[in-house]
């Protein structure tokens, strides 16, 4: 399937969760199964060009493609929490979202150190999360350069804000 037509398989739905975002919902995407699979074959197709040993998603949207692409390409899948989930040690940081703040933790022991790891998410927005994450797996070890997202939201500057913590962008669709 083209881009263009897995485009028109996101819905946007208006002023959720606050009044003023236009909500860009994966959930019709992936309920199409040729569209999901498209969008899981692009995604993989970036992730093993890039060489990366292993994929990082991040909680929630973000373990639905990232799963799906480690499993496609046998790769170990690290996934990247919510506060308060692990029940291990973990490391964590927190960061702001275009819609408030959270924090992600992780299990430090997950990374091999050196381990070149691809961080995978449903979608680029100011880049608060992804930068958060890429910190994150530096702080284990992790070597960070790329990042796939279904979707890279314009005029967010997101893809920039990769650039200056060292990390190269790919997007599926804006
Ligand atoms: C969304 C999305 C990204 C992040 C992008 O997740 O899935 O992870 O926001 O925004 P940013 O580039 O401004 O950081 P959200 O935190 O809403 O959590 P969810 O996946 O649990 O819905
Ligand atoms: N995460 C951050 N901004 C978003 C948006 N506009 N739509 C869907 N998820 C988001």
């Amino acid at each position: 399937m083209a881009p263009q037509e897995l485009k028109s398989l996101v819905r946007t739905i208006p002023d959720f969760p606050v009044k003023g975002i236009q909500f860009r919902d994966i959930t019709t995407l992936i309920g199409h199964g040729e569209g999901f699979a498209a969008t899981v074959d692009w995604l993989a197709d970036g992730v093993r060009i890039s060489g990366a040993e292993a994929i990082a998603g991040m909680e929630a949207r973000g373990f639905i493609f990232g799963a799906a692409v480690s499993a496609k390409l046998a790769l170990p899948f690290l996934p990247i929490r919510k506060s308060g989930k692990l029940p291990c040690d973990t490391i964590g940081v927190d960061y702001a979202l275009e819609y408030g703040s959270d924090r992600l933790e992780m299990d430090p022991t997950s990374v091999v150190p050196g381990q070149n790891v691809a961080m995978v998410d449903d979608l680029l927005a100011t880049g608060g999360t992804a930068c958060a994450t890429a910190r994150l797996l530096r702080q284990a070890g992790a070597v960070v350069e790329n990042a796939f997202f279904v979707i890279d939201l314009p005029n967010l500057g997101g893809a920039e804000k990769l650039g200056e913590c060292g990390v190269s962008v790919a997007a599926l669709m804006d």
